[in-house]
């Protein structure tokens, strides 16, 4: 689906990165800076909706980042798990559609379950929509969609390859932000970033906090969005 141009984003992509940094300054474990990035979502959530942006989706694990040492994956599953046990279910009874984007089949077979059972009580008409990109690559996901189109035969079109990429329905990310200083994508929604504006901050993830969405959203409204045109 095509971005929108306007004062505000619909859908707003944050990649989250920073917290080992965070910790590490700190002189802390990277685990507790992953705890930290975990609360700044909790609050993020609110002041996006709060903004009137309807579409949120954050990048919490990518495809590359399964190859960490098991001791880090194992803290950000139990971090997972308490997600998708306290806050998602909160959530969804405020009206809040929560979805996963990703393959889930290489999580534990547990957090996989419960993600999947809070996204299915989800309502799809919902006033607000958080999108989580776990076990995500922008990659994987359009060879993904490009096996899929090939199995139903027939002419691809853009219009019609977008239908087998797992954020069908989504509307493309109008915004992406990164924290943590580092310029890339690093296999961020590939196909649907094409005319997204994107914006970098030092800041670190667990730092982002109103005032750093509010500064961010403040240079999306200066933004020039042309599509191509003069
Ligand atoms: C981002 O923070 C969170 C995940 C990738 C899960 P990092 O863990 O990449 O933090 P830095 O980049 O090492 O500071
Ligand atoms: C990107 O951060 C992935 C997420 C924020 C989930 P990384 O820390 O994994 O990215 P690189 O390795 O610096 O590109
Ligand atoms: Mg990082």
């Amino acid at each position: 689906m095509q971005s929108a141009p306007g004062v505000l984003p619909v859908n707003l992509g944050i990649i989250m990165d920073g917290n080992g940094r965070w910790a590490k300054r700190r002189f802390l474990p990277r685990s507790l800076g992953h705890d930290a990035g975990m609360k700044r979502i909790v609050k993020l959530v609110d002041s996006v909706r709060a903004a009137g942006i309807k579409y949120l989706t954050l990048y919490a694990l990518s495809t590359e980042n399964l190859s960490r040492p098991q001791e880090e994956l194992d803290g950000l599953y139990v971090l997972f798990r308490r997600y998708f046990e306290e806050y998602a279910p909160r959530l969804v009874e405020s009206d809040v559609e929560i979805r996963i984007i990703g393959d889930l089949s290489a999580l534990p077979q547990d957090v996989a379950e419960k993600m999947t059972a809070v996204c299915a009580r989800s309502k799809k008409d919902a006033a607000f929509h958080l999108v989580f990109a776990v076990n995500y690559g922008g990659r994987a996901e359009i060879v993904r969609a490009a096996n899929l189109a090939a199995e139903m035969g027939g002419k691809v079109t853009e219009e019609n390859f977008s239908r087998f990429l797992y954020t069908w329905g989504i509307p493309d990310p109008d915004m992406i932000i990164r924290t943590g200083g580092e310029l890339r994508l690093s296999n961020f929604l590939l196909w649907q970033s094409a005319y997204s504006e994107l914006y970098f901050t030092d800041t670190l993830f667990p730092d982002f906090d109103e005032k750093e969405l509010g500064r961010a959203l403040r240079e999306y409204a200066r933004r020039n969005r042309r599509f191509g045109r003069v």
